[in-house]
């Protein structure tokens, strides 16, 4: 596959998340320059393997496992500088070289706080069943809530000029106080100062990665160097799009990447769609095709679906095109990853989800109201499994023909070729699918 031709490209689950994004990042890498996280926080969980070795990324961009790489972190982000600067030395201790070079991150992005972590969690606790998201309880939703109000968002700006947050900081930790008192009877006060002085370490332990982003990302394009764009969680967790309130509260999806990162969007050329071979989900929400059953848990056990973040059993079912075809609307993808084929071994028939129904009708499109979606009833196309084990298998002619027809079954559902399929959690694992086969 000629990577080079695909130009400043991003790569996009279709999904609910963990489509494996991580993988297919790390796949494309060495053929671009600059890799972006442009949304998301410490929510995300990416896990890549190289050569046996597992690496789970929160904070940090997957491009940063290979040296020549540069990796931002931009404006649309949120940061919480703790988990940031724990995931650097964990991975120094593991010989990886993180420096100024090839990390780079937002004046620009928003600051996570403890309060924000509390705040999530609280929030969970107190919610009635029904009403609770199942966040990540990472402080990704406050976070980005206290930007959107304009009153308590913090940025990574401010950590220079001391005098100032230690002002502010103050001022709103005494209005967390508050408010955490009041609305959960927390009695405990955050120490003010204790955390000011803290966030003033961080900042120092950063500055050499603090930047403008948007001004090396201006000039990366200038020089015609090659952009890779990281999406985190799915774009059916998208705040505007997706199955909400059940999403995150970001702009997850391909459309998120110019305001995230701070580009011109005429400066995207190739849209990378990642799909599973099935579909999971962490956290509450709609989900038609959920199986409830020992073959939702046999795709958990052989799938390893358990979340990276916060080790959650991954709920499971089988591929819902109406969901991930209404992603691909929104998404455009120019090229599709299909994810943990290998998973779906074994199966004597696999099953897709061509439509819902709902109270005794089709249903045919994905509904707006979240809690319709709740009751649709998938309508499915069975296709024929097949028995062998595909982790050795490095061409589409060497997968069983069932594989094959699964492959093309949702490419065509989702009008767009698949370019790359995933037969195991290692970089080799991967399919490159020729144009004109
Ligand atoms: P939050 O982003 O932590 O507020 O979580 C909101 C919803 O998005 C929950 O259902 C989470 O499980 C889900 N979510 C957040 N980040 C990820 C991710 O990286 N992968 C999969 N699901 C995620
Ligand atoms: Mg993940």
């Amino acid at each position: 596959m000629d990577f080079r031709s695909l130009g400043n490209t991003c790569v996009v689950g279709l999904q609910w998340g963990d489509e494996g994004k991580g993988k297919i990042v790390d796949v494309m890498v060495e053929h671009y320059d600059v890799v972006v996280r442009y949304s998301g926080g410490p929510n995300a969980g990416h896990t890549v393997v190289v050569k046996g070795d597992k690496f789970a990324l929160h904070q940090l961009p997957s491009g940063i496992l290979h040296p020549r790489v540069r990796n931002m972190i931009t404006g649309g982000t949120v940061l919480d500088p703790a988990v940031l600067l724990g995931e650097i030395e964990s991975l120094r201790q593991r010989g990886v070289v993180i420096s100024g070079e090839n990390l780079r991150i937002s004046d620009r992005a928003h600051l996570l706080f403890p309060y924000h972590r509390q705040q999530d969690m609280l929030a969970e606790r107190a919610a009635l069943p029904g009403s609770k998201i199942g966040t990540t309880a990472r402080g990704v939703g406050p976070c980005y809530a206290d930007k959107v109000s304009r009153r308590w968002g913090v940025r990574v700006c401010e950590l220079y000029a001391p005098e100032r947050f230690r002002r502010r900081l103050g001022e709103i930790i005494a209005h967390k106080n508050a408010y955490l008192a009041a609305l959960y009877d927390v009695r405990e006060p955050i120490d003010a100062s204790a955390t000011t002085e803290e966030y003033l370490t961080f900042a120092e332990q950063m500055r050499s990665f603090v930047c403008d982003t948007t001004i090396e990302l201006s000039q990366a394009i200038a020089e015609r160097r090659q952009l890779l764009f990281e999406g985190a969680q799915g774009s059916l967790l998208d705040i505007d799009h997706g199955t909400y309130p059940f999403v995150t509260s970001a702009s997850s999806g391909a459309g998120g990447v110019a305001s995230g990162a701070g580009i011109p969007p005429t400066s995207l050329k190739s849209v990378v769609g990642v799909i599973k071979a099935y579909t999971t989900r962490v956290g509450e929400g709609p989900f038609p095709t959920e199986l409830r059953d020992h073959v939702g848990e046999r795709i958990r056990e052989s799938g390893r679906e358990y979340g990276t973040t916060t080790g959650r059993p991954r709920r499971c079912g089988w591929f819902d095109a109406v969901a991930a075809g209404y992603a691909a609307r929104l998404t455009g993808p120019t090229h599709l990853a299909v994810m943990h084929l290998d998973t779906l071994s074994g199966f004597e028939q696999v099953q897709v989800c061509v439509a819902y129904r709902a109270g005794g009708r089709a249903l045919n499109t994905f509904p707006a109201d979240t809690y319709s979606l709740m009751e649709a009833e998938p309508v499915y196309e069975t296709l024929p499994g097949w028995k062998e084990s595909l982790g050795a298998c490095r061409r589409f002619d060497e997968l069983p023909r069932a594989a094959r027809n699964f492959v093309e079954t949702l490419g065509r559902l989702l009008s767009a070729p698949v370019t790359m399929i995933s037969v195991g959690p290692d970089r080799e694992q991967t399919i490159f699918v020729d144009k004109g086969r």
